[in-house]
């Protein structure tokens, strides 16, 4: 049993065999339906219970969909219907009862302490669906995406960020170690990565680039990435972050500074960090990448599940 909390604590190889596995998978099941389950069920009879205690379209559906075509099953809870914190039920009792009856455990949390704490209780996996510090599904699956694309390993790749340092950056900036990519970072010099993530990079022998000007960020870039400026656990001065975030809003002419055939990838929701015709042109991949989060998690859970081949 293997639990997927955050990428800087996952060995590189793990990462790449979950990558590999997904490739394949993918490809053997062209012609399923979405609810058609992989040859062999490899999860059948197992359940996954997922916990939300933030909004989630994407992560919600693609791990349903995840679990499903693993023969497995899953029910989807909202933190607020359970006894959990409530009428003096601690995380260790919720943790055994999750343990008792499910077979895998996947939660949205606005508390990193919580995934630890649940952790620490539970005899089955965690995985982690997006935490005030990381977002470790959404960012494996992108690397999967971008190789998928473009065809090449992501360590042959110049990869650009432009916008807030949060949990995505914070997972992209993990993988960027993991993977060996040079990652380029554009933002406010207000919104710039933390001490503790730059001394992460430099602990690991590696580099980040930050830029206070987005096309120096994007200069020769093979991808662009974004994200909302406001996260679901902002709890900042949202018109004036905006207003800060202005001059790094993602519009068509960026791409002249990046590599041709620079592509866009955002893992939404989305605000007004990128104009309209970026976000549904040419160079913007968002669907297939929202797609492929149902390949990589498939993997993930048969690596928590100690079933990776
Ligand atoms: N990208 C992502 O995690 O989307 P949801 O918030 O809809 O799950
Ligand atoms: N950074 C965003 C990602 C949403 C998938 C958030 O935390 O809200």
């Amino acid at each position: 049993m293997k639990h997927f909390i955050n990428l800087k604590d996952i060995p590189s190889k793990d990462l790449r065999k979950i990558i590999v596995d997904a490739k394949k998978r993918k490809k053997q099941r062209k012609k399923l339906n979405n609810l058609d389950p992989d040859k062999g069920s490899p999860l059948k009879g197992k359940m996954l219970v997922q916990m939300f205690e933030k909004a989630s379209s994407r992560t919600r559906i693609s791990f349903y969909l995840a679990i499903k075509q693993l023969g497995g099953g899953t029910l989807t809870l909202r933190s607020s219907e359970l006894h959990l914190g409530v009428g003096g039920e601690t995380i260790a009792d919720t943790a055994k009862i999750l343990s008792t009856y499910g077979d895998g455990f996947m939660l949205r949390t606005d508390d990193d302490k919580k995934i630890e704490d649940f952790k620490k209780h539970l005899t089955i996996p965690i995985i982690n669906g997006l935490s005030p510090s990381s977002h470790p599904t959404q960012v494996l699956s992108d690397i999967f995406t971008v190789e998928e694309i473009k065809k090449k390993p992501i360590s042959k790749l110049k990869i650009c960020w432009i916008g807030d340092s949060n949990n995505v950056l914070n997972s992209l900036i993990a993988a960027s170690v993991k993977f060996s990519f040079k990652l380029s970072i554009g933002c406010p010099k207000k919104f710039a990565p933390g001490k503790n993530v730059k001394d992460w990079v430099s602990k690991n022998k590696k580099k980040i680039f930050i830029y206070y000007d987005l096309k120096k960020a994007a200069l020769d870039a093979d991808v662009i990435f974004s994200d909302k400026v406001i996260s679901l656990n902002d709890k900042v001065n949202k018109k004036r972050k905006k207003q800060q975030f202005q001059k790094f809003k993602i519009k068509k002419e960026i791409f002249n500074y990046a590599k041709k055939n620079c592509i866009f990838l955002h893992c939404l929701p989305r605000g007004d960090e990128v104009e309209e015709d970026v976000f549904l042109g040419k160079n913007s991949h968002v669907w297939q990448q929202a797609l492929n989060r149902v390949h990589v998690q498939k993997s993930i859970l048969l690596y928590c599940f100690g079933k990776l081949r």
